[in-house]
């Protein structure tokens, strides 16, 4: 892990964790825009909440609004985003929280720089993975039809480059498979398949 807190705060890591009774760690989705993350990380913090453990999301379209107001979607500002996210996510891990990121994270020195962050085990890839065509068919927010119309450059997986994990934690196929089951096979990576 880089730059260890422990020696910086009276109250460690593990006293706030047991207090809270859950072991805190770092899921981090990414995948292309319409593939599911937001989806997944709002049903996996549902079903989390619902047992009694403190979580937190953090996804691209909310800290895009405060956080990272001041970034745009060039490659220098999308790795800044991760960083930023990155470091405010192994914050509330120190914290004691769950964190759920959402982001594309589109390079995989950018998603490497954030789980070196994270002490062993904490850090969890999740690669929510579906088609173009398929997510460019979901468009839920009607980005991709914009894409083709020419109102926005510089779009994942269509002008900007996606490289996905080679050896992600949880390999998520959301097209083939229904919510559920998705975040069922999230909960088993991370020790919890018999929440319901
Ligand atoms: S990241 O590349 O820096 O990780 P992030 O997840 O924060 O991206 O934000 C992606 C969101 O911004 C998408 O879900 C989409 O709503 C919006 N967006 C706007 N422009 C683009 C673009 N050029 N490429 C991808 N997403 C974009």
């Amino acid at each position: 892990m880089v730059n260890d807190f422990s020696s910086c705060y009276s109250v460690s890591r593990q006293v706030r964790a047991q207090q809270k009774n859950q072991r805190p760690m770092c899921i981090w989705l990414t995948g292309l825009s319409g593939s599911g993350k937001s989806t997944l990380s709002t049903q996996l913090e549902q079903v989390l909440h619902a047992r009694g453990l403190h979580t937190m999301v953090l996804d691209g379209d909310i800290v895009r609004q405060g956080l990272c107001r001041d970034l745009g979607m060039s490659d220098a500002d999308r790795s800044e985003n991760i960083r930023r996210v990155a470091e405010v996510a192994r914050l509330m891990v120190e914290a004691g929280l769950i964190v759920i990121v959402a982001l594309i994270s589109p390079f995989r020195k950018d998603r490497q720089a954030a789980r070196e962050l994270f002490a062993e085990g904490e850090f969890l890839e999740v690669f929510v993975d579906a088609p173009l065509e398929t997510c460019s068919a979901r468009d839920p927010k009607g980005l991709y039809a914009k894409v083709r119309s020419g109102q926005i450059k510089n779009f994942t997986g269509v002008d900007s480059p996606y490289e996905a994990p080679e050896h992600p934690d949880v390999h998520i196929r959301s097209a083939e498979n229904d919510v559920v089951a998705c975040v069922q096979s999230i909960l088993g990576r991370m020790g919890l398949r018999d929440v319901q």
